[in-house]
């Protein structure tokens, strides 16, 4: 399927849609809820198998999926804001927490994320800093885009994905 282009219309999530989707170990989509199809306007028979990179919209850094892997695969939760891109190329923001979910034999079951609305403050911030990592990402590489996260994330007295987590709560209220 090809990958829609993105414009500037906005889709709004209201603050009791909860936007749910599990995937296996490669991100593929093995599940997702009706409120995920009604905004990413995929039917279900669309959604199986692909890719949770088909959301991926362009504004958004490689950074923060880095981290986002980097965690989930350690087992650890993250909650982190995502601009993902329709089907009919609008957008959308979320916060999204993804969690690896295990079997009762502690074997890998699957990952699942959990998206809800964001304030306007958290959008307005969000997006400038998305804007100024993705910039570095584009003249510099990812390196340089994880050194300006890294200090982001110190300035504002971030240690672990725990502290992360938390500070990603505290902008959105
Ligand atoms: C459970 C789960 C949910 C995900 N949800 C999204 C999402 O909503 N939007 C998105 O762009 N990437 C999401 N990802 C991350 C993608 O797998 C991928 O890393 C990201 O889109 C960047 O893709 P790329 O590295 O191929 O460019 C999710 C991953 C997992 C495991």
């Amino acid at each position: 399927m090809q990958k829609p282009v993105a414009n500037e219309n906005e889709k709004e999530v209201k603050s009791v849609d909860l936007i749910v989707s599990k995937a296996d170990t490669e991100g593929n989509i093995t599940y997702v809820n009706p409120i995920f199809m009604k905004i990413s306007g995929y039917k279900q028979g669309e959604l199986y198998d692909m890719p949770h990179s088909m959301l991926r919209h362009p504004d958004m850094p490689k950074v923060i999926f880095k981290y986002l892997w980097e965690n989930i695969q350690k087992g650890n939760d993250v909650s982190s804001y995502v601009k993902n891109l329709c089907k009919d190329g609008s957008f959308y923001w979320v916060l999204a927490t993804v969690k690896m979910a295990k079997n009762p034999d502690g074997s890998f079951r699957n990952y699942m994320s959990t998206r809800r609305a964001i304030s306007e403050r958290a959008k307005e911030k969000i997006s400038a800093l998305y804007k100024r990592l993705l910039e570095i990402e584009q003249s510099s590489g990812v390196e340089a885009s994880e050194q300006e996260l890294e200090k982001f994330l110190q300035e504002n007295g971030v240690s672990d994905v725990h502290s992360f987590n938390q500070l990603m709560l505290e902008i959105n209220k």
